[in-house]
């Protein structure tokens, strides 16, 4: 054991110095619960020294404690983090842990095996060379396995070490871990992984975790230790074409104005000539500035400014590339998506698109499929619900610069942001670009907006009516828009109920296609306004993402939200169209209030009480909102 490095607090300097020269090894390890992961960690700190003494001795407490391994010292307990994860039993973030041999360092990232946790899997695999897959040798290949191995493979993880575990309860028996090791190589043989090393292993027993057991002959491979110590990971980023996204632009004073960022591949020297994108300018590197002084020349890793010949306009999160070799620029793609939250992805919704530093608002046009992920079938599917895999077409509201995933993974990934709840969502690899929309320009026409406005003496407005089905919004709008008429102002009414008839009718009631319903009467509403027409619009549009998104759309006064507010009960009471029966007797699926979700507006212009007001005196609130805003004048 002395063969590892201790820190030695009277030499820190070499100490230090010899830890620079060392190369790193990124991975992970996942593995379903239970399977030892964290007890193997755990093991390999312990083993290589970094832990101190005075953790040591908090870990025999929190054994007696918490461990479930007796008075032996549980090596879980160690990387399992957090009190309260403990007191739960499982692990629930992603950890890294530093640990060093004489020859490398390491930074592992613990993943949680549990089946609702794959986010923080994906998270820890995004960076990682190398990924210990985890087994127990008594339950085989289970499909966490194979989601998880998947998810490595399509990360981009080339190696992998198939830890077979809790060999001690299985006998050692050689038979086992063939089985098993056959099994993974079958599953994972077009996976693209350049190397899968098995290696029975007993974590709580330390067989064949620092040196050979003799408990199983059979095995003639290394050690898992040795293993990681040796095993060779090439890392090409540096021969990539040369790619820096700009993280800010240091101005400091009139004289300076640079361009800072991480080189993410290739190299880069005073003299090359870059091209910034999606611009598509060119310019030549005058100078390579860091904290240290001026580089000849600067690598993939590093951190630097750089200055240019001329002063093309660059900003934050545009990406400098070589001039001969640029990345792509698109504002569709064509992407593999992993879903991390309870909620379902939706088509047609809008979400946050981030990759490093360069951001867009996003919404998946279309999915082509699922993917199973035990057998890898492509399933037809709509959405993806948490933790499930799909390939998607997605359009940007602007262009962005990006390589494919598998060309350059930090070029190439990106993470899904709920605009609503500002979470991470979702994990997405760009497999391609899709060009159709690259070559629709927009005309510009000139009879304008406000032109027709003008011509029709009115300000184009649109009245939004949402609420539960039954609450009165088609009756209250139909009141509003003869009036409007009597005032011989020109409107159009989008009902629902009619539209679903004529350019919806491929439509249900899933979110998916509410959500899409929305979306297109959305756009239609907009291209009405565009007309210079007042658009009332009546649908239920239950969901507040798709309301703000129209709202978004058209300029500050433009959307005015009604909200038609009647309690669900009323609403069934009244019963305009028998349909809550139906829904009540299970005729109707996905019924609003019964089992489809009605998010109410948290700030509508206009707040109808029908409850308690006649379909006339709501439209008297309606009118009376439309002159204070100005819509409307005497
Ligand atoms: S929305 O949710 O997508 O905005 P929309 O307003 O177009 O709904 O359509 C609602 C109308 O469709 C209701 O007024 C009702 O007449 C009818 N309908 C039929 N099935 C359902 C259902 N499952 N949920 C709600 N409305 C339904």
């Amino acid at each position: 054991m002395a063969a590892y490095a201790v820190p030695q607090f009277n030499n820190i300097k070499s100490y230090l110095e010899s830890q620079l020269e060392k190369s790193l090894l990124r991975f992970i390890t996942c593995g379903s619960v239970d399977d030892g992961k964290s007890t193997l960690i755990g093991r390999l700190l312990y083993e290589s020294k970094m832990i101190f003494d005075d953790q040591l001795a908090s870990l025999k407490n929190e054994s007696k404690k918490f461990g479930t391994q007796g008075e032996e010292i549980d090596f879980a307990l160690l990387v399992d983090g957090l009190a309260a994860e403990r007191e739960q039993g499982i692990t629930i973030d992603v950890a890294y842990r530093f640990f060093s041999t004489d020859r490398r360092k390491f930074i592992v990232a613990d993943t949680p095996g549990h089946e609702q946790y794959t986010r923080n899997m994906a998270t820890g695999a995004s960076t990682a060379d190398l990924a210990i897959v985890m087994i127990d040798a008594r339950k085989g290949v289970l499909t966490q396995t194979r989601r998880h191995s998947f998810i490595v493979s399509l990360l981009g993880i080339k190696h992998v070490v198939l830890c077979i575990n809790k060999m001690d309860l299985v006998d050692y028996d050689q038979s086992v871990y063939e089985e098993i090791l056959s099994e993974y190589r079958e599953f994972a043989s077009d996976f693209g992984f350049e190397s899968i090393q098995a290696i029975p292993v007993s974590a709580l027993a330390g067989d064949n975790v620092v040196t050979n057991s003799a408990r199983t002959p059979w095995y003639d491979g290394p050690p898992l230790m040795e293993y990681l110590d040796t095993v060779e990971i090439r890392s090409d980023a540096a021969e990539k074409p040369f790619r820096m996204p700009v993280q800010w632009v240091n101005r400091p004073n009139l004289d300076f104005r640079g361009f800072a960022g991480q080189i993410i591949s290739g190299s880069i020297k005073p003299g090359e000539k870059i091209r910034a994108l999606p611009s598509g300018k060119s310019s030549t590197v005058a100078r390579v500035v860091t904290m240290g002084g001026d580089l000849e020349e600067a690598v993939e890793g590093q951190s630097v400014t750089l200055t240019l010949d001329d002063e093309i306009d660059i900003s934050r999160g545009d990406v400098l590339c070589a001039d001969q070799s640029p990345a792509e620029v698109s504002d569709q793609f064509q992407a593999t998506m992993l879903w991390m939250s309870d909620s379902a992805m939706l088509p047609g919704r809008s979400y946050i698109m981030k990759m490093g530093a360069r951001e867009a608002q996003m919404q998946v046009t279309e999915q082509r499929y699922r993917v199973d992920v035990n057998t890898r079938a492509h399933e037809a599917a709509k959405t993806l619900d948490l933790n499930e895999i799909g390939v998607v077409n997605i359009a940007l509201d602007r262009e962005v610069a990006f390589d494919a995933y598998r060309q350059n993974r930090r070029m190439g990934g990106f993470i899904v942001i709920d605009r609503m709840t500002s979470e991470t969502v979702g994990l997405g690899l760009i497999n391609f670009a899709l060009r159709r929309a690259s070559n629709i320009h927009r005309q510009a026409l000139d009879v304008t907006k406000d032109l027709r406005a003008s011509m029709k003496g009115q300000k184009p407005v649109i009245l939004w009516f949402t609420g539960l089905s039954g609450a009165g919004k088609s009756t209250v709008a139909n009141i509003v828009e003869k009036r409007l008429a009597a005032m011989g102002r020109h409107t159009y009414t989008l009902d629902g109920d009619n539209v679903r008839h004529g350019l919806n009718h491929d439509l249900g009631f899933t979110d998916a296609d509410r959500v899409e319903n929305i979306r297109r009467v959305g756009e239609v509403a907009k291209l009405m306004m565009d007309a210079g027409l007042i658009v009332l619009v009546s649908f239920i549009s239950p969901f507040r993402a798709e309301r703000r998104i129209v709202r978004q759309m058209v300029d500050e006064g433009e959307f005015i939200e009604v909200y038609v507010d009647v309690s669900l009960e009323e609403a069934e009471r009244r019963d305009v169209k028998g349909l809550y029966k139906k829904a009540r007797a299970g005729e109707i699926k996905n019924f609003t209030g019964i089992d489809s979700p009605y998010e109410a507006p948290l700030a509508p212009e206009v707040h109808l009480n029908v409850g308690a007001m006649a379909p006339h005196e709501a439209s008297d609130l309606i009118i009376e909102r439309l002159f204070a805003a100005g819509i409307l004048d005497v």
